[in-house]
């Protein structure tokens, strides 16, 4: 294991947030997590788990413990007539994972290509873009008690998935801490292109592939979402908000051109970044805070903000959208 103290946090949180935490702890193995969870400085102060930083927003130093996993495994762990189940280690590079799936020609994954943060993390948000959730490829996912420090493997329905949700963000917060997923692929890919013009993209760069739907996928995000290594950001800073059907058909009558998803009979869900696009805040900033100018939906740390004018910024949007939409806005990002 390694720990250091007093460590700023920059380098772990996509918004480039410089705070400090009393504790850094990196683990390598489910036995040396054991050991960091038995120290007496794991004991005694608070623990925060993170994954690659993609979806936290610090809001002052962290008097604590911040764990992170280092397992960085990838192995085929079984498989039958038509798909192979996969194990990677919560700490792989989520991105790391897909490139090696779809070089392996396994399907499943592909539409989820740089999606920033880790494994361990994508089963405990959800992840989703281009039509497909993480849930769907999920087999099980294996996790240790932060208290009992035993293993327990949880089957997919166990999980309890939901959009950009799962059991360990509501039961089960902060009390088990992923170690490893394992993912069912599958041998003859099933390409999932019906999301907006996906398969129009795809097509301009040739045949459906899984190697084509990765590189269409990344230009896609490369053209409308930041580099976090560029401008700090976590990606969507709000969920898309779902509403009632009676809601929705009056919105409708006002906004005939505005985006929805259809979710069940009686809700709908709306893009949020075009409800802040309609209230004018593309492009704008607020001190060091600002909106990004071609996706709305995402927040920019234009240099040197800190986690209080990111908020300020969030709070702003969130008024001007329930103004004029009477929608509020759930940050998807957690403020620490
Ligand atoms: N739109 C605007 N203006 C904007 C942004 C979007 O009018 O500034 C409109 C678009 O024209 C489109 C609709 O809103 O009609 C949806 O936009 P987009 O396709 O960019 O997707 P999104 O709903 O804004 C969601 C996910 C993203 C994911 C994309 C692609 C959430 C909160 N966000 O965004 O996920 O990459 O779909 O599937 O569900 C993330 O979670 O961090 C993330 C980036």
């Amino acid at each position: 294991m390694i720990i250091k103290e007093h460590t700023s946090l920059q380098p772990y949180n996509t918004f480039g947030i410089d705070v400090k935490a009393d504790y850094f702890i990196e683990y390598e193995s489910i036995d040396d997590l054991k050991a960091v969870l038995n120290t007496e400085v794991a004991k005694s102060n608070p623990v925060l788990h993170i994954g690659g930083g993609s979806n936290l927003l610090f809001l002052k130093n962290y008097s604590g413990v911040i764990l992170h996993s280092a397992i960085k495994s990838i192995e085929k762990v079984r498989e039958d007539a038509d798909s192979v189940f996969v194990e990677a280690g919560s700490g792989v590079e989520w991105d790391d994972f897909v490139a090696y799936c779809v070089d392996n020609g396994w399907g499943g994954v592909e539409n989820l290509s740089l999606i920033p943060g880790e494994v361990g993390a994508s089963a405990v948000q959800n992840i989703g873009a281009y039509g497909v959730e993480v849930q769907d490829v999920i087999e099980e996912v294996n996790a240790v008690g932060l208290q009992s420090l035993e293993a327990r493997t949880f089957s997919n329905a166990e999980c309890g998935y939901g959009y950009r949700n799962s059991v360990f963000k509501k039961e089960l917060k902060g009390k088990c801490i992923i170690t490893s997923v394992v993912f069912r692929l599958a041998k003859q890919p099933l390409f999932k292109l019906n999301y907006q013009h996906l398969e129009e993209e795809v097509l301009k760069n040739g045949e459906v592939t899984l190697h084509n739907i990765r590189k269409t996928i990344i230009s896609v995000r490369e053209s409308k979402l930041p580099d976090p290594k560029v401008s700090g950001n976590a990606g969507s800073f709000f969920m898309n908000p779902v509403i009632s059907k009676e809601s929705f058909n009056k919105l409708l009558q006002t906004y005939p051109q505005m985006p929805h998803y259809f979710v069940s009979d009686t809700e709908e869900k709306i893009p949020a970044g075009w409800l802040i696009d309609q209230c004018g805040w593309k492009g704008r900033q607020i001190g060091n805070a600002g909106v990004h100018d071609k996706q709305a939906l995402v927040l920019v740390n234009k240099g040197g903000a800190t986690g209080a004018e990111i908020v300020h910024l969030a709070e702003q949007i969130q008024a001007s959208v329930k103004d004029k939409f009477g929608i509020l806005l759930q940050p998807e990002v957690n403020y620490i």
